[in-house]
């Protein structure tokens, strides 16, 4: 008996108030999914209720907050009182990353065009490990890291995979490295990379069974850079200590100063070696879409580089690409799956994009990439790194006609590191530093981050915004002294 398919597609689901709340193709879901959204962009583009970067709620009152709500009522309160309930304080009590003062972290604000098509990703639900549950959204993929390794200036070789972020792309890069040297990498294997370097090159070393000396630390100039001949000099000495060089892992952007390692007399020793070269470009690679683009001269170089968008190229988390010179080198994440990616494919010449990731589901970030760069444009990139570029250096120019503050060095990309001088000395330079930046977080003034340079305790600014300008930074500076000169006289000295 033939089987009549157009009977059986023609079949009506049964409808229930709650099935609709599934987005699917009948006309009660969409009305369902058009009325959630358009709540949920009205509560968005409502902004939060009047403060700066941040409400200043306590973490006791946020955890009281949600203490008395019950996450999953016996009979659900729809999707309006749920954003109500739900929607309103995540707006209230988000840290605000587009606000010009929320300056912390390598946190960007958003493109409205990403957002948009954050919409379509997630509506469409398209997942990038086989063709056939994405059959545009996987295209999409292969055709931007087509376009990045073009970009780049890698060979027609190269390709690519989408990764959660910087993270992710470096472990995915070592594990290719460790591969290409066989099975003694894991157990003789070293990997060299600056004392500035991220930590995820260390944990990821941990993770993928390295041993615990195998992160080998190459010191840096004053500026923060891999210094080359120490690099040299390491190499040599693990070579006569009969180590297997892994990789070389360069850094173009470190997450404190910004500094990029000289990309160009590294990959002349990682190949006069033969040893993989990682650039974690994880920051500074969104120069690659500004007219800044010649400091990253080299990038073309490496076997790997790992390039995030959600930190200078305004994408939403998560978004991060690692590119590879040699397609083949995606070979040991090549397994196949009979339920999957079968060896005998089902759908001829389509790729399966499994085959080059650690994760299986995946989203489909690319899209919101392309739609952000077609909407926005090469030069439009520019305009708004090369505002952010600008208004660091002017950052840096504020910080030094200040003296109760130090400027550590001159910025490299938009991270601006400083010292607040205490008349008290640098013990309680470092305390008072570290109140300042709650004491501003609280107040809703300024998200500040701090780290350590030298041994002691710095403000960073981190200027990924466009729109903040000197202006801003000087009512933040401001505030700084101010509250400086608060806990100078009141703050208890130890
Ligand atoms: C230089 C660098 N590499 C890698 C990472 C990790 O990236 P992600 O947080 O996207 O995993 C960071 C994070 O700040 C970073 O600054």
């Amino acid at each position: 008996m033939s089987m009549n398919l157009a009977a059986i597609k023609a079949t009506p689901a049964p409808e229930q108030d709650h099935v609709d709340q599934i987005l699917g193709s009948n006309a009660a879901s969409r009305r369902a999914f058009r009325e959630a959204m358009i709540k949920a962009v009205d509560l968005v583009a409502g902004g939060a209720a009047g403060h700066g970067p941040y409400s200043g709620a306590s973490v006791q009152g946020l955890r009281s907050m949600l203490d008395d709500l019950d996450p999953c009522p016996k009979i659900g309160t729809g999707v309006v009182a749920a954003l109500a309930d739900i929607g309103r304080p995540a707006i209230d009590h988000a840290l605000a990353v587009g606000d010009p003062a929320a300056m912390a972290h390598l946190h960007c604000p958003v493109a409205v065009p990403a957002l948009a098509a954050e919409v379509l990703i997630s509506a469409t639900n398209q997942s990038l490990d086989s063709w056939d549950q994405s059959p545009f959204a996987t295209m999409v993929e292969e055709r931007v890291l087509g376009w990045l390794t073009e970009f780049v200036g890698m060979p027609t070789t190269a390709s690519g995979n989408f990764t959660s972020g910087g993270s992710q792309s470096n472990m995915t890069a070592l594990h290719l490295a460790a591969a290409r040297c066989g099975d003694d990498a894991r157990t003789a294997g070293v990997i060299f990379t600056s004392e500035q370097s991220h930590f995820s090159i260390r944990k990821s070393a941990a993770i993928l069974g390295f041993a615990k000396d195998a992160v080998i630390t190459i010191p840096t100039d004053a500026d923060g850079r891999l210094s080359v001949p120490a690099l040299e000099a390491s190499l040599r000495q693990a070579v006569r200590q009969g180590r297997l060089p892994v990789a070389v892992v360069a850094t173009a952007g470190t997450t404190d100063l910004g500094a990029i390692d000289p990309l160009q007399p590294i990959a002349d020793t990682a190949s006069a070696q033969n040893v993989w070269m990682h650039v974690d470009a994880a920051y500074g690679g969104g120069l690659l879409f500004s007219d800044y683009r010649y400091r990253l001269v080299g990038l073309d170089r490496a076997d790997s580089i790992a390039l995030d968008f959600h930190k200078m190229l305004f994408q939403p988390i998560s978004c991060g690409a690692l590119l590879v010179r040699d397609q083949s080198d995606f070979s040991p994440l090549a397994t196949k799956a009979d339920y999957l990616n079968p060896e005998d494919a089902v759908f001829a010449d389509a790729p399966n994009l499994v085959e080059r990731s650690f994760q299986t589901t995946r989203r489909s970030d690319a899209l919101k990439v392309l739609v952000t760069m077609r909407a926005i444009g090469r030069d439009g990139l520019d305009a708004l790194i090369s505002k952010t570029l600008e208004n660091t250096l002017a950052a840096a120019k504020a910080i030094e006609t200040r003296a109760y503050l130090r400027l550590a060095r001159q910025p490299s990309l938009s991270t601006v590191l400083f010292r607040y001088v205490s008349p008290d000395g640098p013990e309680r330079s470092d305390a008072i530093t570290l109140r300042i930046r709650s004491a501003l977080f609280h107040a809703g003034i300024a998200a500040l981050a701090t780290t350590v340079l030298d041994g002691r305790v710095h403000f960073k600014l981190t200027l990924l915004n466009p729109r903040s300008t000197p202006d801003v930074v000087h009512r933040v500076l401001d505030a700084i002294g101010e509250t400086a000169c608060d806990l100078e006289t009141h703050h208890a000295r130890p």
